[in-house]
Protein backbone atom coordinates (compact mmCIF):
# COMPACT_ATOMS: atom_id res chain seq x y z
CA UNK A 1 0.00 0.00 0.00
CA UNK A 2 1.47 3.52 -0.62
CA UNK A 3 2.28 5.94 2.22
CA UNK A 4 -1.23 7.72 1.35
CA UNK A 5 -4.13 5.08 0.78
CA UNK A 6 -6.92 5.93 -1.46
CA UNK A 7 -10.48 4.21 0.54
CA UNK A 8 -10.83 1.69 -2.24
CA UNK A 9 -7.55 0.26 -0.60
CA UNK A 10 -9.03 0.48 2.17
CA UNK A 11 -11.88 -1.80 1.69
CA UNK A 12 -9.46 -4.39 0.22
CA UNK A 13 -7.36 -4.55 3.16
CA UNK A 14 -7.61 -8.07 5.44
CA UNK A 15 -8.17 -7.26 8.80
CA UNK A 16 -4.76 -7.04 10.17
CA UNK A 17 -3.68 -4.43 7.76
CA UNK A 18 -6.51 -2.57 8.00
CA UNK A 19 -6.09 -2.36 12.13
CA UNK A 20 -2.36 -1.73 11.24
CA UNK A 21 -3.32 1.19 9.04
CA UNK A 22 -6.06 2.74 10.95
CA UNK A 23 -4.90 1.47 14.45
CA UNK A 24 -3.68 4.73 15.13
CA UNK A 25 -6.87 7.38 14.76
CA UNK A 26 -7.82 6.07 18.02
CA UNK A 27 -4.84 7.07 20.94
CA UNK A 28 -3.53 3.06 21.80
CA UNK A 29 -6.64 1.74 20.87
CA UNK A 30 -6.81 -0.44 17.19
CA UNK A 31 -9.11 -2.31 18.62
CA UNK A 32 -11.28 0.38 17.53
CA UNK A 33 -10.14 -0.58 13.56
CA UNK A 34 -9.86 -4.15 14.41
CA UNK A 35 -13.79 -4.14 15.27
CA UNK A 36 -14.76 -1.91 12.06
CA UNK A 37 -13.56 -4.19 9.99
CA UNK A 38 -16.33 -6.19 8.86
CA UNK A 39 -18.33 -3.49 7.99
CA UNK A 40 -16.34 -2.75 4.89
CA UNK A 41 -16.85 -1.36 2.50
CA UNK A 42 -17.16 2.39 3.10
CA UNK A 43 -18.46 5.02 0.52
CA UNK A 44 -16.19 7.60 1.67
CA UNK A 45 -14.36 9.00 4.70
CA UNK A 46 -17.41 10.74 6.23
CA UNK A 47 -19.04 6.59 5.90
CA UNK A 48 -15.88 5.08 7.59
CA UNK A 49 -15.65 7.79 10.12
CA UNK A 50 -19.03 7.19 10.96
CA UNK A 51 -18.73 3.36 11.27
CA UNK A 52 -15.50 3.80 13.90
CA UNK A 53 -17.28 5.85 16.00
CA UNK A 54 -20.37 3.53 15.92
CA UNK A 55 -18.00 0.93 17.20
CA UNK A 56 -16.60 2.74 19.90
CA UNK A 57 -20.23 4.01 21.22
CA UNK A 58 -21.18 0.26 21.36
CA UNK A 59 -18.35 -0.82 23.34
CA UNK A 60 -18.70 -1.24 26.87
CA UNK A 61 -18.25 1.78 29.19
CA UNK A 62 -15.10 -0.28 30.90
CA UNK A 63 -13.36 0.03 27.50
CA UNK A 64 -14.65 3.38 26.48
CA UNK A 65 -12.65 4.34 29.55
CA UNK A 66 -9.79 2.55 28.86
CA UNK A 67 -9.56 4.40 25.65
CA UNK A 68 -10.17 7.88 27.07
CA UNK A 69 -7.23 6.93 29.78
CA UNK A 70 -5.30 5.95 27.20
CA UNK A 71 -4.52 9.64 26.16
CA UNK A 72 -1.50 11.91 27.31
CA UNK A 73 -2.29 15.34 29.21
CA UNK A 74 -2.12 18.63 27.38
CA UNK A 75 1.10 19.54 28.32
CA UNK A 76 2.10 16.57 30.65
CA UNK A 77 4.87 14.67 32.00
CA UNK A 78 4.56 12.63 28.47
CA UNK A 79 5.01 15.62 26.66
CA UNK A 80 7.92 17.16 28.28
CA UNK A 81 9.84 13.98 27.89
CA UNK A 82 9.01 14.05 24.54
CA UNK A 83 7.37 10.08 24.68
CA UNK A 84 3.99 10.88 22.91
CA UNK A 85 2.75 9.56 19.62
CA UNK A 86 3.28 10.87 16.73
CA UNK A 87 0.03 12.52 16.21
CA UNK A 88 -0.26 13.85 19.79
CA UNK A 89 3.31 15.23 19.36
CA UNK A 90 1.50 17.08 16.28
CA UNK A 91 -2.23 17.62 17.70
CA UNK A 92 -0.14 19.32 21.14
CA UNK A 93 2.02 21.37 19.04
CA UNK A 94 -0.67 23.22 17.11
CA UNK A 95 -2.47 24.07 20.04
CA UNK A 96 0.90 26.06 21.23
CA UNK A 97 1.09 23.65 23.66
CA UNK A 98 5.06 22.95 23.13
CA UNK A 99 5.76 26.34 23.44
CA UNK A 100 4.60 27.61 27.20
CA UNK A 101 6.35 29.50 29.52
CA UNK A 102 6.82 28.12 32.76
CA UNK A 103 4.20 29.75 34.19
CA UNK A 104 2.18 28.64 31.60
CA UNK A 105 3.03 25.24 32.39
CA UNK A 106 2.09 25.13 35.68
CA UNK A 107 -1.60 26.42 35.24
CA UNK A 108 -1.95 23.63 33.03
CA UNK A 109 -0.59 20.98 35.13
CA UNK A 110 -2.46 22.35 38.24
CA UNK A 111 -5.63 21.82 35.94
CA UNK A 112 -4.83 18.59 34.64
CA UNK A 113 -4.02 16.94 38.33
CA UNK A 114 -7.96 18.65 39.56
CA UNK A 115 -9.61 17.26 36.53
CA UNK A 116 -8.03 13.87 36.73
CA UNK A 117 -9.03 14.45 40.41
CA UNK A 118 -12.52 15.16 39.88
CA UNK A 119 -13.51 12.79 37.37
CA UNK A 120 -11.04 9.91 36.99
CA UNK A 121 -9.83 10.54 33.65
CA UNK A 122 -7.77 12.75 31.97
CA UNK A 123 -8.96 16.33 30.31
CA UNK A 124 -9.91 15.55 26.58
CA UNK A 125 -10.29 18.21 23.96
CA UNK A 126 -9.76 18.17 20.61
CA UNK A 127 -6.07 19.89 20.89
CA UNK A 128 -6.25 20.85 16.88
CA UNK A 129 -9.67 22.93 17.28
CA UNK A 130 -8.08 24.92 20.19
CA UNK A 131 -5.33 26.89 21.17
CA UNK A 132 -4.10 27.25 24.61
CA UNK A 133 -6.43 30.00 25.92
CA UNK A 134 -9.53 28.16 24.82
CA UNK A 135 -8.34 24.89 26.34
CA UNK A 136 -7.72 26.92 29.87
CA UNK A 137 -11.18 27.92 29.35
CA UNK A 138 -12.89 24.89 29.18
CA UNK A 139 -10.56 23.07 31.22
CA UNK A 140 -11.91 25.39 34.21
CA UNK A 141 -15.28 25.69 32.96
CA UNK A 142 -15.83 21.51 32.40
CA UNK A 143 -14.96 21.39 36.00
CA UNK A 144 -18.02 21.95 36.95
CA UNK A 145 -19.80 19.40 35.07
CA UNK A 146 -21.10 15.92 35.82
CA UNK A 147 -19.19 13.20 35.30
CA UNK A 148 -21.58 11.10 32.98
CA UNK A 149 -21.72 14.97 30.85
CA UNK A 150 -17.65 15.03 31.01
CA UNK A 151 -17.65 11.15 29.71
CA UNK A 152 -19.71 12.14 27.10
CA UNK A 153 -18.04 15.12 25.93
CA UNK A 154 -14.80 13.33 26.43
CA UNK A 155 -16.10 10.58 23.56
CA UNK A 156 -17.31 13.47 21.40
CA UNK A 157 -13.38 15.20 21.51
CA UNK A 158 -12.31 11.67 20.86
CA UNK A 159 -14.24 11.37 17.43
CA UNK A 160 -13.04 14.60 16.23
CA UNK A 161 -9.84 13.81 16.99
CA UNK A 162 -9.77 10.87 15.07
CA UNK A 163 -11.69 12.58 12.23
CA UNK A 164 -8.75 14.75 11.58
CA UNK A 165 -6.23 11.71 11.52
CA UNK A 166 -8.36 10.20 9.21
CA UNK A 167 -8.52 13.30 7.03
CA UNK A 168 -4.64 13.02 7.53
CA UNK A 169 -4.09 9.90 6.23
CA UNK A 170 -6.38 10.39 3.30
CA UNK A 171 -4.93 13.67 2.47
CA UNK A 172 -4.00 13.45 -1.08
CA UNK A 173 -6.67 11.50 -2.34
N1 LIG B 1 -5.38 14.75 25.24
C1 LIG B 1 -6.26 15.73 25.28
N2 LIG B 1 -6.51 16.24 24.06
C2 LIG B 1 -5.77 15.54 23.20
C3 LIG B 1 -5.60 15.60 21.78
O1 LIG B 1 -6.17 16.39 21.04
N3 LIG B 1 -4.75 14.71 21.28
C4 LIG B 1 -4.10 13.81 22.06
N4 LIG B 1 -3.31 12.96 21.47
N5 LIG B 1 -4.22 13.74 23.38
C5 LIG B 1 -5.06 14.61 23.94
Amino acid sequence: MSRVPSLAEINSLNRAAFTSALGHLFEHSPWVADETWPWRPFRDAAHLHAALCATMRAESQKKQLALIRAHPDLAGRLAQQNKLTAESTREQASAGLTRLTDEELAVFQTNNAAYLARFGFPFIICARLNNRATILAAMQSRLGNSSEAEFQTALGEVEKIALLRLNDLLKTN
